[in-house]
């Protein structure tokens, strides 16, 4: 697949303004991606930051000092200096057209601008119309954040006001787990390779199970997080992103609009969540974190069982939990086979699912292949391994970086369209409000237990076995 097939259609950005810019997402994550687009060559344009928080814009650089010098800590100063260089700002509140005519000046000449939305979604309507009316959006080009929306409904009336002003191809929504290099190794790894179409479907897979799980809590988000849990901050984008690259069919044609098309068919097929289909947890001590409501049933776990119905997937569960405070920070795939159809070894039927295929995606990328194998001896008896290839390494570039990059391009490949984030919202809306009271966990463990109940006989749940345990991978198999 060519790497940047849209991107001929589309002209570069002359000037990149990003709302938000004293905020936590712009310290954490954008001027280390600015950073790096400098030191890659993919940033010469003037970056215009906007907030209203009564800085300078030698306040704006010392933040940009700050931020690149905790992220980076060998950081080249001379890049750093160049983007510091690049830097304009704004103070303003968005709901005045004062503050749109000074963002026109400081952007002056540029003609071609990308506005980054990196603000709470509640803002995205007054911004978009603010630069309507100082005709900022001729031309532009609009980066959206998650969440997109809070539910199908409220997606809808974002989309509906964004486009007011910007037509869909010019709207990049951002779902950062896309520019992942690992998230894009599973649409590589299926598509580059001919030995796993043949077995990839509901013929040969019982089961797949996708586990994003995060050992630390809220991190100060409570006011946000509360608003949110886990179905929608995780579950509803990143997870079913990745059931789409997994489960979709091959891309008709080469070029990122097919895969769009296959992915948005994936979703369409995603039989919508009931209440049954899910279990929601809570950790305990959840609710004495700031801006958490005290009697808060907001989820910070979610296990969900999922249905696609298509040709090639009728049948086979797709089993999804994410949660925060869980025993390790790990993000897993594991496609579990059939087993054979006859026993002729004893001991080989013990292992439920002898074959599984694994993607760890983070923290360290790695594909394995789960088979058993004879232990040496006249027996023949054996044990589950794992035949395991490192994914990850150097060259990676953090999917801000990418993303960012991608859009001051317009290349939308790795941006989500409009009908596949209204299909997802779709997939789980009936039980964003139609669940059980979440469960309490304890901080530190697998979440409720009634998951295990979800999972029932397909399961059990693979729990992520970080690499340095010794008993790496043996946590993937149980029935030994
Ligand atoms: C974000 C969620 O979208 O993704 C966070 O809001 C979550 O709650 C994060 O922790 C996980 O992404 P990453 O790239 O940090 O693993």
């Amino acid at each position: 697949m060519a790497d940047r097939p849209a991107a001929s259609t589309q002209h570069r950005a002359d000037i990149l303004v990003f709302f938000g810019a004293t905020g936590d997402l712009a310290r954490k994550l954008i001027f280390p991606a600015l950073y790096g687009m400098v030191a890659h060559g993919e940033l010469d344009a003037p970056v215009v930051g906007v907030a209203f928080s009564r800085w300078t814009l030698e306040d704006l650089k010392e933040r940009a000092r700050e931020s690149v010098a905790a992220a980076i800590p060998e950081h080249d100063p001379a890049v750093l200096d160049a983007l510091l260089g690049l830097l304009r700002y704004v103070d303003g509140d968005y709901r005045e057209p004062a503050t749109f005519e000074a963002l026109k000046e400081a952007v002056g000449d540029a003609r071609r601008p990308v506005h980054y939305l990196a603000i709470p979604p509640v803002m995205f309507g007054t911004v978009i119309q603010g630069l309507a009316r100082a005709g900022l959006h001729t031309d532009a080009r609009v980066v959206v954040e998650k969440p997109f929306g809070r539910d199908l409904a409220s997606a809808q009336e974002l989309d509906a006001e964004i486009r007011g002003a910007f037509p869909e191809e010019a709207v990049f929504r951002i779902d950062h787990f896309l520019g992942k290099d690992e998230i894009m190794n599973l649409l590589y790894f299926r598509f580059a390779n001919s030995f796993l179409e043949p077995v990839w479907n509901r013929d040969h897979i019982a089961s797949v199970q996708i586990t994003i799980a995060e050992d630390f809590g809220v991190q100060g988000r409570g006011a946000f997080y509360d608003t949110a849990g886990a179905l929608r901050d995780v579950l509803e984008n990143h997870m079913l992103q990745i059931v789409a690259l997994l489960a979709m069919e091959p891309p008709a044609y080469q070029g990122y609009g097919a895969v769009h098309e296959a992915k948005a068919n994936v979703f369409r097929a995603i039989r919508p969540l009931t209440r049954n289909d899910i279990v929601r947890g809570q950790f305990d001590g959840y609710r004495d974190e700031p801006g958490v409501a005290r009697g808060s049933d907001v989820e910070t776990y979610a296990a969900a069982r999922l249905h696609i119905d298509s040709w090639r997937w009728a049948g086979v569960p797709w089993y999804l939990r994410t949660g925060k405070h869980l025993p390790v920070t790990a993000h897993e795939v594991v496609v579990e086979f059939k087993k054979p159809p006859q026993a002729l070894f004893d001991d080989a039927m013990m292992a439920q699912h002898p074959n599984h295929l694994r993607f760890r995606l983070q923290p360290d990328g790695e594909i394995a292949l789960g088979a058993r194998v004879k232990t040496p001896g006249e027996e023949f008896v054996g044990e589950q391994r794992e035949l395991v290839v490192s994914t990850g390494g150097a060259g990676s570039r953090h999917p801000y970086e990418r993303l960012l990059a991608d859009a001051m391009e317009g290349d939308r490949a790795l941006f989500t369209a409009e009908e596949t984030v209204e299909a997802a919202w779709r997939a789980v809306d009936a039980v964003l409000t139609d669940h059980a009271p979440a469960i309490r966990y304890a901080p530190g463990t697998w979440g409720p237990t009634e998951a295990d109940t979800l999972i029932g006989a397909d399961g059990p749940w693979h729990d992520p076995v970080l690499q340095d345990d010794a008993r790496r991978g043996s946590a993937h198999r149980t029935g030994k």
